[in-house]
């Protein structure tokens, strides 16, 4: 059975005394959970307030973003060994915001993973099309040219040990959520396209769904065959709404 996940990105939010609050609710009641695993990737300040709030707790925590390179002179960047000194799990690589606003291309994501593997640590590697790749009808070509790139990098031992994440561009912050069945088809697609590479892997990859996913539409959607949980951008600010959300992974 694959592993099902409920993985809240923070995105530029938080501060010390909020984030205290929301993580020590979160540790509490992930308790609860039986199998899915809740995880919070958070800004780089606070990595070390998640990792003394949530360490022993059920819940992992990671980065949203990585440096491609160990180490080296390049001012304000933070590296993947960085990131497992402080514990992390989970790192997230190539998010759309991040394609967008800071010129990520499929080559830079790709050595980001690889970089996030080489730490031992699990990239959460997003792909997604926008509304206008969507409206041409380029929706599968898109999602996968962008995990191609990835998968010829890190080839199978590194597509392994990766999380993949559907987040629909258009979906993202829009209060838009893709229904299930527009998830699945994408889901579904991906699942194809890995299978071509490795059967088992593909068996066996979680793929989450991001998007606008909230308490009210998340069981919806992750009991959709090919949807292994979420992540989550405004949801996983509020206690309540991101538990939900992870009961719902839980099934
Ligand atoms: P929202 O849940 O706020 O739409 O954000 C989704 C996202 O980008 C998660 O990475």
């Amino acid at each position: 059975m694959r592993q099902r996940l409920a993985v809240g990105n923070w995105k530029m939010h938080g501060n010390l005394p909020e984030n205290w609050a929301l993580l020590d609710k979160v540790a509490a009641a992930a308790g609860g959970l039986s199998r899915a695993i809740a995880s919070v990737c958070v800004p780089f300040p606070y990595l070390a307030q998640a990792q003394s709030v949530l360490a022993g707790s059920k819940v992992a925590w990671g980065g949203q973003n990585v440096s491609q390179h160990p180490k080296g002179a390049f001012t304000g960047e933070v590296s993947a060994g960085m990131l497992r000194e402080f514990g992390c799990r989970h790192v997230i690589v190539g998010h759309s915001e991040r394609r967008q606003l800071f010129g990520e291309d499929d080559a830079t994501v790709a050595l980001k993973a690889g970089a996030v593997l080489a730490e031992g640590m699990v990239p959460i590697i997003c792909v997604g099309e926008t509304l206008a790749e969507r409206e041409r009808g380029v929706t599968e070509e898109v999602v996968g040219r962008q995990l191609g790139v990835v998968a010829d990098r890190l080839g199978a031992e590194g597509l392994k040990a990766s999380i993949l994440a559907y987040e629909p561009v258009w979906a993202i912050g829009t209060g838009k959520t893709a229904t299930p069945e527009q998830a699945q088809a994408v889901h579904a697609y991906l699942r194809g396209a890995l299978a071509r590479c490795d059967k088992s892997i593909a068996a066996s990859m979680p793929i989450l769904y991001g998007g606008s996913v909230k308490a009210a539409n998340a069981a919806e959607l992750f009991g959709m065959q090919d949807v292994d949980g979420g992540l989550i951008g405004g949801a996983s600010l509020v206690a309540e709404e991101f538990l939900a959300i992870c009961q719902a992974a839980d099934g």
